[in-house]
């Protein structure tokens, strides 16, 4: 498998860090991750300028324009040995010859990038959909920005994995903030509830697409605060991310999600906006290919 480091296209095998890189020594990076299928990066340009806004908030300059970007990008995906890809982007403040906290002088950004193959939920997930838990939201006041810091969420998300679930969703202050590495949207009343954008979650890529599409096929939704007893009455609830595109979370704390004939299983809301996430992905990716 192909990577790139620091100007060098290598096996990922070979790939060598210094143990004095910030990234490794503080978590002091930024990264992306960018779906791309039948070799076709979706949303690239949203991802690169999410990265340019990660990069910008965490002060490290970006070691590439975009066309630069661009190309390490396509060369990454040409050189993998499969079509449905997930591009990971990581850039950090590079290695200096000591370990101390300020921003190091003259030192170069550690550029690395790897394509790995696009897992996405299986046929039984997207089925029944899965099981989510929720925790206290436990990270830092920058949830905006993607750093690779994320020993928060690793410990978030292994609750899920110690409880038999997929993902765990947080709450600060008695609301909604998202999932470990996903963004969650609700369903009440027909109505899609998604928390606003602010520093408390990532701004999704994939979560921007629901909303288009909710806009755009006219389904009614509300981009506000989302309270821990609205969460929890939901009729529907849904994840969303770059891998796991719409999945419909049918259990919250070992509790069916939904009510009546429906409860525990995923909903008409849930499945058409899948719907017309893969309707949307396919024709975007066409137009890609033509
Ligand atoms: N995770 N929230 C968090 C905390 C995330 O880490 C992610 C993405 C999302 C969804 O964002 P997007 O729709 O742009 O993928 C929300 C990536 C996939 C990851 O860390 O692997």
């Amino acid at each position: 498998m192909t990577a790139y480091l620091n100007g060098q296209y290598l096996p990922l095998a070979e790939a060598r860090i210094s143990p004095l890189d910030r990234g490794f020594l503080f978590g002091d990076g930024g990264y992306e991750v960018i779906p791309v299928y039948s070799r076709h990066p979706f949303r690239i340009d949203e991802h690169l300028r999410r990265f340019q806004t990660t990069l910008d908030g965490i002060r490290l300059q970006n070691p590439h324009g975009i066309e630069a970007w661009r190309a390490i990008i396509r060369r990454i995906i040409a050189e993998a040995d499969f079509d449905d890809q997930t591009i990971y982007i990581q850039v950090t403040r590079g290695a200096d010859t000591k370990r101390d906290q300020p921003f190091p002088k003259g030192v170069e950004p550690t550029v690395f990038l790897f394509a790995a193959p696009l897992v996405s939920p299986t046929p039984a997930q997207r089925a029944s959909g899965v099981a989510a838990i929720t925790t206290e939201d436990i990270r830092w006041g920058r949830c905006d920005l993607k750093s690779v810091a994320l020993l928060a969420n690793v410990l978030t998300r292994q609750l899920a994995v110690d409880a038999g679930c997929s993902e765990t969703i947080m709450l600060r202050d008695g609301y909604l903030t998202e999932g470990s590495s996903t963004n969650i949207f609700c369903v009440k009343d027909g109505v899609i509830l998604a928390p606003a954008k602010d520093h408390r979650i990532l701004p999704g890529i994939t979560y921007d697409v629901v909303l288009e599409l909710a806009a755009r096929h006219g389904a009614a939704h509300e981009v506000r605060a989302v309270s821990e007893t609205e969460l929890r009455s939901a009729d529907e609830l849904w994840m969303t991310s770059s891998t796991k595109e719409v999945l419909a979370i049918t259990t919250l704390d070992g509790k069916p999600v939904g009510h009546g004939a429906l409860a525990g299983k995923p909903g008409p809301v849930t499945r058409q906006m899948h719907a017309w996430y893969v309707a949307f992905r396919d024709e975007v990716m066409r137009y890609a290919g033509a």
